[in-house]
């Protein structure tokens, strides 16, 4: 059980001048001006259709940075083939082998693939470069690292052994095939859903979100480089209804590692449900899904430290982090003067394109996703009930831009307190200072999610007492911080109620849904 002590990748300046500036903007620059033709990889083998789908960043709609080759049904079949022919051989893989694949991979990614994998993330998702290497390289890294020190820490679980017998366990990989279907928000967890069950001997189809498909690509590559077997790992871009017809009705489908809505994760549990009797066991069901992240805060805060965990918390990646902060409840006493101080510290922020690194602001991911936010404001703009008090401008003829937006709620439970829009956009609802408790048992009614949270208080009385009132309203709980950020071997991540099965992303909590253990007896 000798492994390398995982220890997370230090994140890089990118300041000007600096060698891995220089990088970043130089394979910026090949990837923008090469149009690819990006295949899907199923058994190892490069897969072309004739349906290219075009592939342009979100900031920049008419620029082509090439075409991937949509696949179908069939596709997916051949992937989930693969899969299984790769199995065996596999499954059957000392740990230490696999072990060394995956930390090849994490050391290609922190070295030579540094500037490919955040130049893929900056302009297939509009991530600016700090947001993109917090991602696709630093944490994409910890979760391969981290991975193979838990997947070492499961081996160690060991029963008892009365005299005159030996009992232990054996880690077997589940029996069939594991589904992987991502996100595009981060690069990371997209490339560790299929990552951490094959670490744990499984082998995986792979489904990448239709606008994160760029870096999708690019992880393929690394992990080819770094020696994964040809059909461990297979990627396939297809509709999701499509693939889910073909992998939830499979036999051999034992487990799905899903990232993405609550819905398209309720759907597929109903799905499973529906097809329970054509499988050989009980499939996994993983996932991590909707959120609507909150702040609460008390009189006694640092309005400055509030002010600036709402930025940052509520903005940063456009407010596409499963853990953005979406709305705040902030009590009367203190909210002009965290107003003016988060009044200005906005208008310092720009919003452009992610290859002028100056831009805080990049775009959203895609026109829905946009129409769907714009509904929203403008919908503020004209109710009674609200108030758009900063920002409120979209625009989408260049690309998919929609301006920070704070919108305050003259009640709480105003549409925006209560739905998920997973975009740049703030609600408010100011308390009366009185009216605490009231206002925590409102947050914790109107929490149909269940992922990130955060008080900021100076009052340790209060800071326990919020944290104990809402202790079933969030899954990564952040005392006077922002709730976003969360670190692979610092805080699991995950939650519960409408936000996913609370299985910790990169922990042993996550890693133990990918084995099936053998209990043996032997008596002497
Ligand atoms: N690590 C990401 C965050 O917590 C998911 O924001």
């Amino acid at each position: 059980f000798n492994v390398p002590i995982a220890k997370n990748e230090p994140v890089l300046s990118y300041a000007p001048g600096t060698p891995e500036r220089v990088a970043l903007k130089a394979k910026i620059a090949e990837l923008r001006s090469d149009e690819i033709d990006l295949p899907m990889v199923i058994g190892g083998r490069e897969v072309y259709t004739d349906r290219k789908e075009r592939m342009f960043p979100p900031h920049e709609i008419k620029h082509t940075l090439g075409y991937y080759n949509q696949g179908d049904a069939s596709h997916v079949e051949m992937a989930i083939d693969a899969a299984l022919e790769a199995r065996e051989k596999w499954a059957k893989m000392a740990w230490q082998h696999r072990a060394s694949i995956f930390l090849k991979a994490a050391d290609l990614l922190a070295g030579p693939y540094r500037a490919k994998i955040n130049a893929a993330t900056m302009l297939g998702q509009s991530k600016n470069a700090f947001q993109a290497e917090i991602d696709a390289a630093c944490e994409f890294a910890d979760f391969l690292r981290f991975g193979v020190q838990v997947m070492t820490d499961i081996y160690k679980i060991q029963p008892e052994s009365a005299p005159g017998m030996w009992n232990y366990n054996e880690f077997r990989p589940l029996e069939g095939f594991v589904y992987a279907l991502t996100p595009f928000n981060f690069t990371s967890i997209a490339g560790n859903l299929p990552a951490a069950p094959a670490l744990m001997g499984n082998v995986a189809v792979w489904k990448p979100s239709k606008t994160a498909v760029y870096s999708a690509g690019v992880i393929m590559e690394i992990f080819k480089e770094a020696g994964l077997p040809d059909g461990v790992i297979n990627l396939v871009y297809a509709s999701g209804p499509v693939a889910a017809d073909v992998v939830l009705t499979h036999p051999e489908f034992a487990g799905i590692h899903f990232t993405g809505s609550t819905g398209v994760f309720q759907s597929i549990w109903k799905k499973i449900g529906e097809n329970i009797y054509k499988y050989k066991s009980y499939p996994r069901i993983v996932g991590e899904t909707g959120g609507k992240d909150f702040i609460f805060a008390d009189n006694t805060v640092d309005p400055r430290v509030l002010a600036i965990a709402m930025l940052r918390g509520a903005f940063e990646y456009q407010g596409q982090k499963c853990s953005a902060a979406s709305r705040v409840y902030i009590p009367e006493s203190i909210w002009a003067e965290v107003k003016e101080i988060f009044g200005k510290e906005l208008a310092t922020v720009k919003m452009g394109p992610p290859e002028d690194f100056t831009n805080f602001i990049n775009a959203v991911i895609d026109e829905s996703s946009f129409d769907k936010l714009k509904g929203f404001i403008d919908r503020a703009k004209e109710d009674e009930d609200a108030e758009v008090i900063f920002g409120g401008n979209c625009d989408k003829s260049v690309g998919y831009f929609i301006e920070p937006t704070v919108i305050l709620a003259k009640k709480p439970d105003y549409i925006t307190m209560e739905e998920e829009l997973f975009g740049p956009v703030l609600t408010i609802y100011v308390y009366e200072d009185e009216k605490l408790d009231e206002t925590l048992d409102i947050l914790d009614k109107t929490s149909i999610y269940a992922l990130t949270g955060a008080v900021l208080s100076q009052d340790r009385y209060n800071i326990e007492k919020i944290a104990k009132r809402l202790e079933n309203c969030a899954g990564n709980f952040y005392i006077n911080d922002k709730p976003t950020g969360a670190v692979v071997g610092q805080q699991p991540f995950g939650g519960a109620r409408g936000s996913g099965t609370d299985d910790k992303a990169g922990s042993i909590f996550n890693f133990l849904r990918w084995t099936s253990i053998r209990t043996i007896k032997e008596t002497f």
